[in-house]
């Protein structure tokens, strides 16, 4: 009898704090995202949707098997702004589905398998606070001569790799963190089979493509000798 008060006690007070918490997650503007580096050569205050909103979706969502065109998950299909854009209140994130499923019960949480980190979640959070536009940063340009990591392949990689190859266990035991590491990736001569999707390869970014001018600046670095800075 005792015991049985006890533990009724101890479940109400868990479901309290589990609910508490929850409800702070959502109530309280998450920090903005770690600002891009010094090469990044648009407004480091802006999060624009082509550059970190775009790339978060469609790894996390619109990858096989969920809401890309081809599966179509609960009819749904995440791989463009206007899809996107559909799950959006423009300036309040709090009436947005897109950042309110992010912190939904178990069975309804989006991604079900690997939640979004802390800065995935504040990409999107900042995003719509600031609008939800559908803006690019083009700061690289295509047909640069001088093509370094800092310059050009390291914002790719943060943008396009890093949620899934960085941390203390990254995917495939692959770290993409650091200049060595993205160098010892391309030495392996797995980086451009896997970015051009070809046969042999695992297809990367997983769920999505680079577009050809980002391919291009990797084909690039490389035959410039992988350049840092
Ligand atoms: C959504 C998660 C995710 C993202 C984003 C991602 N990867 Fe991967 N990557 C994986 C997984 C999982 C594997 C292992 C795949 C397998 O075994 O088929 C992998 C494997 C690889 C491999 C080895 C492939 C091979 O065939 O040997 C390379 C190289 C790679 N990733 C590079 C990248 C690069 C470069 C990017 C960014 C442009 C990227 N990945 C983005 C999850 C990801």
């Amino acid at each position: 009898m005792k015991f049985s008060f006890f533990a009724a006690l101890l479940v109400i007070l868990l479901i309290v704090v589990v609910s508490c918490h929850h409800k702070a997650d959502l109530s309280i503007a998450p920090p903005k995202p770690a600002p891009p580096g010094p090469e990044f050569k648009c407004s480091h205050d802006t999060i624009y949707f082509q550059n970190f909103v775009l790339p978060v979706i469609l790894t996390g969502c619109a990858k096989s098997g969920c809401h890309d065109a081809a599966t179509r998950k609960g009819g749904r299909v995440f791989d463009s702004y206007e899809a996107i854009y559909k799950m959006v209140v423009p300036f309040d994130p709090q009436a947005s589905k897109l950042y309110t499923i992010l912190f939904s019960g178990s069975s309804q949480r989006m991604p079900p398998d690997t939640p979004f980190n802390a800065d995935q979640k504040s990409i999107i959070y900042w995003w719509i606070a600031q609008g939800a536009y559908n803006n690019k940063c083009d700061s690289a340009g295509c047909d640069s001569t001088n093509v370094t990591y800092t310059g050009s392949i390291s914002p790719i990689v943060q943008s396009w790799c890093l949620s899934c190859h960085s941390g203390s266990s990254p995917q495939h035991g692959l770290s993409l963190e650091t200049y060595a590491d993205v160098v010892a990736c391309a030495n392996s001569n797995r980086l451009m089979g896997s970015i051009r999707h070809e046969s042999g390869y695992s297809a990367m970014p997983q769920g999505a493509t680079l577009s050809p001018c980002d391919i291009a600046l990797f084909q690039k670095w490389i035959n410039l000798g992988k350049p840092q800075k």
